[in-house]
């Protein structure tokens, strides 16, 4: 039996919960808060800078292609469903518990330890994991600007994904290093870096679908959900979504079935909107800017997805899309150079951001998690002229570097998607326990229809995890596993609430 803070005798010491009260007095210790300097604006931006990206400049083409053909807007649309249905859960956490961390702190306020743990943990797959995606798909739009005006840079200087033997993405790597650099510096400067890109993105979005939509023929819809058929891969399974390998059914693609697992895949497109929430710390008014900051990003992204696929696939048939970039080569494909450059510009400096941005949830994340002593300290200060975590900045940003410089992309955004799915998971179930153990708390924004609607924001994420394919499942696992072994051999005895070296702490009931 284990001994609580306060010297109560509990067993259910892994259940031990980080008040949010505590959670919110860190905030104002000097040595480990961080300046509050975000408005409801600054939000937004973040949360559009960080949302539109490889997804939607990558992905779109490679779903209809492989997956769901036209009806990938359908996969887009339903993606776009289950995110706002987290988001929900996401504003009420967010506007209660206005703290660095995201969801990890949501799961240290109501579920307790053990799940923040994993939450945290989880959350390195979808935002270190998630920059080093990105940043491989950004560097292969710069390599393909270079190539246009007769760059070439060495094929194993390129990445690993067209050489059979070494090879190392300089670009990504690059990229990512200095991103780090602009992050420990200061917020500021990246708000305003940020808004600049985001502009500059979003511009080129409007741009596919206003200059797209006059090349829309309509023989490219049809079929709009090409029928399904038998995959090549119905020998070992193991790419296959779990769904289907435990329906016992054949595996195929396309159909009905294509939509999901395409909504599985585009699911990438939308991570980013929590990430808002990993700010809350440095936001102005927490209270009222969040839930806006979320849900008013997440909208204006599914239209502009749901938009942009259309057009796109309207442009030109599903089967010839390209799946490098499919933006820009659809332009390309009638006979629209010049905006095919534009594009493919714009979405190298698009893709900028959410590097930045996943790179930035990252380092708040490791940073709440060093502060609560579940990893060492010295992660936990913030530097005393920029502001800034910068020991966690600058070890996550290493580290992510090095693994855009080795990743290959395709496997790795599934990956990427079902630790975020996860988090969904543990945020709508965080959201119905601290309704019940905590109803006096001050919620600037109330979810609605609670229970029913975390519950439902519960099974559409799990369903999407399910239309993951049974490696990804394999991975998440593993990667699972891992943290629970780093959790018992430090965390568990380090925490600042088993030590009691917090103001207070209270279990679960
Ligand atoms: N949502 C981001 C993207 O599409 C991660 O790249």
């Amino acid at each position: 039996m284990s001994v609580a803070p306060g010297g109560e005798k509990s067993p259910r010491q892994w259940l031990r919960t980080k008040s949010v009260e505590e959670s919110i007095i860190d905030t104002d210790d000097p040595e480990q808060g961080l300046p509050r300097s975000l408005s409801a604006r600054d939000l937004t931006v973040f949360g559009v800078g960080v949302i539109i990206g490889t997804g939607i400049f990558v992905l779109t083409g490679q779903v209809a292609r492989t997956t769901s053909g036209p009806a990938v807007a359908i996969s887009f649309g339903a993606a776009g469903v289950v995110c706002t249905l987290a988001a929900l859960c996401y504003a009420e956490f967010a506007s209660t518990v206005p703290v660095a961390g995201s969801a990890y702190t949501f799961a240290y306020a109501s579920l307790g330890e053990l799940p923040a743990w994993i939450i945290g943990w989880d959350l390195v797959l979808e935002l270190a994991l998630g920059c080093a995606v990105v940043a491989v798909g950004w560097s292969g739009y710069v390599r393909s600007l270079l190539d246009s005006i007769g760059w070439r840079l060495p094929d194993w200087l390129s990445g690993t994904s067209d050489t059979n033997g070494f090879g190392f993405d300089l670009l990504a790597c690059a990229l990512v290093l200095l991103l780090t650099g602009i992050l420990t510096v200061g917020m500021k400067l990246s708000a305003r870096v940020t808004s600049i890109v985001v502009t500059i993105k979003v511009g080129v979005v409007l741009l596919v679908i206003v200059a797209g939509a006059f090349f829309v023929t309509a023989e490219n819809y049809d079929p709009f959900i090409p029928p399904a058929q038998g995959t090549a891969d119905s020998t070992s399974g193991f790419a296959t979504p779990l769904i289907q390998v435990m329906s016992g059914y054949a595996p195929t693609t396309f159909g009905v079935m294509g939509i999901f697992t395409g909504a599985a895949v585009v699911f990438f497109a939308f991570i980013g909107f929590d990430v808002v929430a990993t700010t809350a710390e440095e936001t102005r008014n927490p209270q009222r800017d969040m839930p806006r900051g979320i849900l008013g990003s997440l909208i204006v992204c599914t239209v502009l997805y749901i938009a942009v696929s259309i057009v796109v696939t309207g442009m030109r048939k599903y089967t010839e899309l390209t799946v490098d970039a499919p933006l820009a080569d659809a332009f390309k494909a009638v006979g629209e150079p010049f905006w095919a450059g534009l594009i493919s510009f714009g979405a190298a400096v698009g893709l900028t951001t959410v590097c930045m941005i996943l790179l930035l949830g990252q380092s708040r994340v490791f940073f709440a998690m060093s502060r609560d002593r579940l990893l060492p300290p010295l992660f936990a200060r913030v530097h005393p002229r920029f502001g800034t975590p910068y020991r966690s900045t600058v070890l996550l940003g290493v580290l992510v570097a090095v693994a855009a410089g080795f990743i290959r992309l395709t496997e790795l955004a599934e990956l990427v998607n079902i630790g975020t799915l996860f988090a969904f998971v543990v945020v709508a179930v965080g959201v119905i326990i601290l309704r019940r153990t905590r109803p006096d708390l001050p919620r600037a924004f109330r979810t609605p229809l609670v229970p029913a609607l975390p519950i439902a924001s519960v099974l559409t994420s799990l369903w999407l995890m399910l239309n993951l394919p049974s490696e990804t499942w394999a991975r998440f696992a593993a990667w699972m596993a891992l943290g629970a072994v780093l959790y018992s051999g430090y965390g568990r005895r380090r925490s600042r609430v088993r030590q009691g070296t917090e103001p207070s702490a209270h279990q679960v009931p």
